[in-house]
């Protein structure tokens, strides 16, 4: 693989070569003077304090070329979360924080391999429709991190992207190319976005409807940057109370964005109804048939159908057809005549 390496320290260079240099074909240069001028590399890997404004500059001006790069490996130098999330917002796919081994950055490198889900050509505009999309997420869950202003107009943007890409390109496409390149919680959030906007093209809705449709779907989970990443990335089963932190996300969502110009209240609305379900089983105001809208209904078809195909390392990921399976068997749960409607973009877009 050919590998690109970006530090924002000429220091830095040498010691990540040594790391990757027997197993790939390595180039790099210092995040100052970075200009990709190569084209058809596979991967980067970007040693930058993301907190530093000299080097958010220098990553925004390059932006473009680097999100032509699929893999995008971010090693930091913080701790904590936020610049994890901040790396995110800047077009990281993975992030590694110091110091990395050799086995961790080897791993990161590495192809993911998906068993379920063949992996066809992945093309450029889905591609950069993901990049977008995951960097739009990452920023606004840090700006609720750092209670700054939330970019909605953005997200917007990048949800239309994301919409246009499954019009042009089918969800198969989009599914493959997040599942490839994309992790935990920006993975599963693109992979709502993409699936409730397949689902709205199907239903036929009005414009208008689509863009409150695929907005909801990009912020849906952003309460989630409320929860602790011990819990959030827990890999394997939840106790009582861990599963009581994660419902708190939707209300921590709604409290959010609560007051945000540029949200809507039917946007408001899905942020903190989509774990509700028709037989009033659901959280986190146990919401009945009559209250919860069609928008909620399609995103949380769309949610459970995301979260099951997720690749996540704990758990091997369902098909296609075993997640539609599993919605079919949520009766009384979901709206039957629309769980029927999903089955086309379940089973073939
Ligand atoms: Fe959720
Ligand atoms: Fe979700």
């Amino acid at each position: 693989m050919s590998v690109h390496v970006i530090a924002d320290n000429a220091s830095k260079i040498p010691t990540l070569r040594a790391l990757i240099e027997r197993q790939h074909v390595v180039t790099s240069e210092t995040l100052s003077s970075a200009s990709i001028k190569r084209t058809g590399m596979e991967a980067a890997v970007i040693a930058v304090d993301v907190a530093a404004v000299d080097n958010i500059a220098a990553l925004k001006a390059i932006s473009e070329r680097l999100a032509r790069i699929p893999k995008r490996i971010f090693v930091i130098d913080g701790k904590g979360r936020l610049p994890i999330v901040q790396a995110y917002a800047l077009g990281a796919t993975g992030v590694l924080a110091n110091p990395v081994t050799q086995a961790e950055l080897l791993a990161k490198l590495a192809p993911v391999e998906m068993p379920v889900f063949p992996v066809g050509e992945i093309c450029g505009p889905t591609m950069e429709a993901a990049s977008a999309g995951a960097a739009s997420i990452a920023s606004m869950f840090s700006a609720v991190m750092n209670g700054s202003a939330i970019d909605v107009g953005n997200a917007r943007a990048a949800g239309g992207k994301i919409a246009n890409s499954i019009a042009e390109n089918g969800l198969s496409d989009w599914l493959s190319t997040v599942r490839r390149h994309h992790e935990g919680t920006y993975q599963h959030c693109l992979l709502v976005t993409g699936t409730a906007a397949a689902f709205g093209l199907n239903l036929g809705l009005a414009k208008a409807d689509m863009e409150r449709l695929y907005s909801a779907a990009m912020f849906h989970d952003v309460g989630k940057a409320k929860i602790p990443l011990a819990i959030l990335d827990k890999p394997g089963r939840l106790d009582d109370r861990e599963r009581a932190v994660i419902e708190t996300h939707p209300a921590a969502g709604y409290d959010a964005l609560k007051g945000t110009r540029g949200i809507s209240s039917e946007i408001l609305d899905a942020v903190r109804h989509h774990h509700e379900y028709l037989d009033g089983s659901g959280y986190p105001d146990a919401l009945c048939a009559a209250d919860i809208s069609d928008i909620v209904r399609i995103l949380t078809i769309s949610d459970i159908f995301a979260a099951l195909i997720e690749d996540r390392r704990y758990k091997a990921p369902k098909s296609r057809a075993e997640a539609y399976e599993i919605l079919c068997g949520m009766r009384g749960k979901l709206e039957a005549p629309l769980v029927v409607a999903f089955k086309e973009v379940a089973l073939n877009r």
